[in-house]
């Protein structure tokens, strides 16, 4: 698998798309959620995209083979996603933070899980080519709460800068993953095609 992994990675660098690695140092904070968001919105948008699984879990994979009826193959994909495992060590994270033209840093208000996308936006600054952006995204905000109020002031504590756009804590980004974008309400679609935006912004 991992052989396979980089040989996609590199195929992905070398035929100029534009690749974006969703990664983190924690599991349960929405990369999965993030990748599946961005590949459906901008599939939505008319955007040649294309999905790459690298987390054995299959979270990725297992969700667009629920929501999507079928699926072309798309060989010449414009935009790259690489879904990644909650492992920064792990070879297929390293491989997809080397090749990315965007890395995002997935990382939710709580403290503990800044600590750990500290670290992970330091070491993806490290590793990704000199050109390459690297920004947080902040997932599962309320901003009717504590955590959620000092958010700009929890964004200055990065190394890198954090996307504008946030996602917010939403049961129906729960049921995104087996129901794909009928699940999503209209505010929410807003803050996804928001979300979206930005990153495309960033390169
Ligand atoms: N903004 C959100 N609002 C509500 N639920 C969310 C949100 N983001 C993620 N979740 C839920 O949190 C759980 C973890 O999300 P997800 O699987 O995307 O995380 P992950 O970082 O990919 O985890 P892992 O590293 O284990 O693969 C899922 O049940 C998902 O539906
Ligand atoms: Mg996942």
């Amino acid at each position: 698998m991992f052989i396979k992994c980089i040989v996609r990675i590199v195929y992905s660098v070398y035929i100029k798309r534009m690749v974006i690695a969703v990664v983190a140092k924690k599991g349960g904070v929405g990369k999965s959620l993030i990748s599946l968001l961005l590949y459906h919105s901008l599939k939505q948008a008319g955007r040649s995209v294309e999905l790459q699984d690298w987390d054995a879990q299959g979270t990725a994979t297992k969700s667009r083979d629920l929501t999507e009826a079928e699926r072309k193959a798309e060989a010449s994909a414009e935009i790259v996603i690489y879904d990644t495992p909650p492992n920064l060590s792990h070879t297929a994270t390293d491989a997809a933070i080397r090749s990315a033209d965007l890395v995002l840093v997935v990382a939710t208000p709580s403290p503990v899980d800044v600590w750990e996308a500290q670290d992970a936006a330091k070491l993806a600054q490290k590793t990704a080519r000199k050109k390459a952006k690297v920004r947080v995204v902040f997932n599962k905000v309320r901003r009717n709460t504590l955590l959620g109020r000092v958010l700009d002031e929890t964004a200055k504590q990065f190394s890198v800068p954090t996307l504008q756009t946030v996602l917010s804590n939403r049961e129906c980004y729960q049921h995104f993953a087996w129901q794909g974008w009928k699940a999503l309400d209209s505010t929410a679609r807003e803050e996804v095609l928001q979300m979206t935006i930005a990153v495309l912004g960033t390169t």
